[in-house]
């Protein structure tokens, strides 16, 4: 296995704030890895300074062996590190399949347009009943797995997803984390997911970093942190 991550001693200060303390990182391509953490424990802000968002006021950030620390957003685009926001960004009177399209022919020339693969991404993102759809008629659920999928017509190498599951049903929750699953089990896609929802966490089977204070508070298997004293005073006792 190959790392596809690693941050190095990573802060981000603001004025008066310690966002992120010497966090450090990494990760093997292929994987999943959850981040969990108090409201304002600093993950949002780890995520940004991994996807070019923010530049971190110390430490350094490499990409499959690569310091991009000082990249742009764009160029980190390019080498397939895209992140997916909160709030859904799809062109809502467009189909399901065009909004597919638009991602794939927009910026990325690696990208593959072919019919063929828009519908395998389709399939992936369980959408694949419902390509002629209109955005706006999509439920909350879907509407983010569409924006998986535009994530995934681009060529995605690490998927950034900063609370992907926030107001869906337990049903669609279940099946977001299948999704991921199955997006890392040929292990060339690897993933870092930041959420709240324990089940889901749980559900992931992935090494989970827990944040606090901006800190790395302790990282491990699910079981270890969630049976942590110290995770649980912070986060999981809340
Ligand atoms: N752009 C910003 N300017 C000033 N403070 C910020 C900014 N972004 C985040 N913060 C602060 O940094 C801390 C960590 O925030 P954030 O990374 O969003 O936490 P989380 O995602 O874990 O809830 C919080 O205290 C937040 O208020
Ligand atoms: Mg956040």
């Amino acid at each position: 296995m190959s790392e596809v991550l690693r941050a190095e001693g990573l802060s981000k200060r603001f004025t008066g704030i310690k966002a992120n303390e010497n966090v450090s990182f990494s990760m093997e391509a292929g994987s999943i890895r959850a981040i969990i953490g108090p409201n304002g424990a600093g993950k949002t802000t780890f995520l940004s300074m991994i996807s070019g968002h923010l530049p971190p006021t110390t430490g350094k950030i490499f990409h499959k062996g690569q310091d991009v620390t000082r990249m742009d957003v764009v160029k980190r685009a390019r080498r397939g590190i895209l992140r997916k926001f909160q709030t859904p960004s799809v062109f809502d009177e467009l189909s399901v399949y065009e909004n597919l399209e638009i991602a794939v022919l927009g910026t990325n020339r690696a990208a593959d347009p072919r019919p063929a693969r828009i519908r395998s991404v389709l399939e992936t993102v369980r959408l694949a009943d419902r390509p002629d759809a209109l955005c706006k008629h999509l439920s909350h659920g879907q509407r983010q797995w569409l924006e998986i999928g535009l994530l995934l017509g681009r060529n995605a190498d690490l998927l950034l997803l900063d609370e992907p599951t926030a107001g869906m049903t337990a049903e669609e929750t279940a099946a977001t984390a299948s999704l991921i699953k199955e997006l890392t089990k040929d292990h060339t896609l690897s993933v870092i997911v930041i959420e709240h929802d324990i089940d889901f966490i749980r559900d992931l089977e992935a090494p989970v970093m827990v944040l606090h204070l901006g800190e790395v508070l302790t990282e491990g298997s699910f079981d270890s942190v969630a049976n942590d004293q110290r995770v649980r005073d912070v986060y999981l006792g809340t």
